[in-house]
């Protein structure tokens, strides 16, 4: 996602196009403002402000961007760190005054830090965009959270991308789960690599979580939803 850091960097320098460009496979192509990135409290939607009212103790800020949750939380007098695997956001946050910032894939992460919340945003709780990938986040989070530590992320069940005019959704054969993507981002003349992403609907994400954890829905809005993910 170096399109983020490219927009984010030039963002910083007033010198940024409007729009991200989001080439996608499988859903209607889409833009992001660059100014959304940056948005502060008042800005962000409501579901992203109930994620971060809950969220206590150290905070880890997994897939941070250019670090508008971290700076809010920052500015709460928590103690969080903001990560995310791309060299040019990592910058714009430090620029931006986050104090601690570290570039590192999730999945990589070696520390013998421990945190009590982890948040994903922005539907980062899809991160590699699998089941594979899903069963890796929970375990990395396991690993990364202290007892009684939560996950608190944001989504969106995008089944309605497939909906018909009856109603009724109709998946692709060859789509192995509706919330699955494949996107590529463009900004300004450059595009990046496609990657996957997913976005788990509640019921989804319920079976995918190992028996001993429990999702508890903390605010909902049509298809979007934030929730937090206990029993670690
Ligand atoms: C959808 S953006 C969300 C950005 C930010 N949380 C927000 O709400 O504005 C996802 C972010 O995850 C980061 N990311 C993707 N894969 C990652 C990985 N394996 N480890 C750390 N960060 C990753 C991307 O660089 C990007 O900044």
């Amino acid at each position: 996602m170096d399109a983020f850091g490219r927009a984010g960097k030039d963002f910083l320098k007033k010198d940024n196009d409007e729009f991200i460009y989001v080439e996608s496979k499988t859903m209607e192509d889409d833009v992001i403002p660059v100014e959304h990135l940056f948005r502060d409290f008042k800005q962000m939607p409501e579901s992203e402000k109930k994620a971060l009212e809950k969220c206590k103790g150290k905070v880890l800020d997994v897939g941070g961007g250019v670090g508008s949750h971290s700076l809010y939380l920052q500015s709460n007098f928590f103690d969080v760190t903001m990560l995310d695997i791309c060299d040019g956001l990592c910058n714009v946050a430090t620029q931006r005054g986050i104090k601690k910032v570290v570039c590192e894939d999730f999945f990589e992460l070696s520390t013998e830090e421990k945190y009590d919340t982890l948040i994903f945003m922005m539907n980062g709780i899809g991160i590699g965009g699998s089941f594979d990938f899903f069963e890796k986040t929970i375990k990395k989070s396991t690993a990364l959270l202290n007892p009684n530590g939560t996950i608190i992320f944001d989504s969106t069940d995008i089944a309605f991308c497939y909906e018909q005019e009856d109603g009724s959704v109709v998946v692709p054969l060859n789509i192995e789960y509706p919330g699955f993507v494949k996107f590529r981002l463009k900004y300004k003349n450059e595009i990046d690599n496609w990657f996957n992403w997913a976005y788990y609907d509640m019921d989804k994400l319920k079976s995918l979580l190992p028996n001993h954890l429990k999702l508890d829905v903390l605010h909902e809005e049509g298809p979007a939803y934030s929730a937090q993910i206990s029993g670690f």
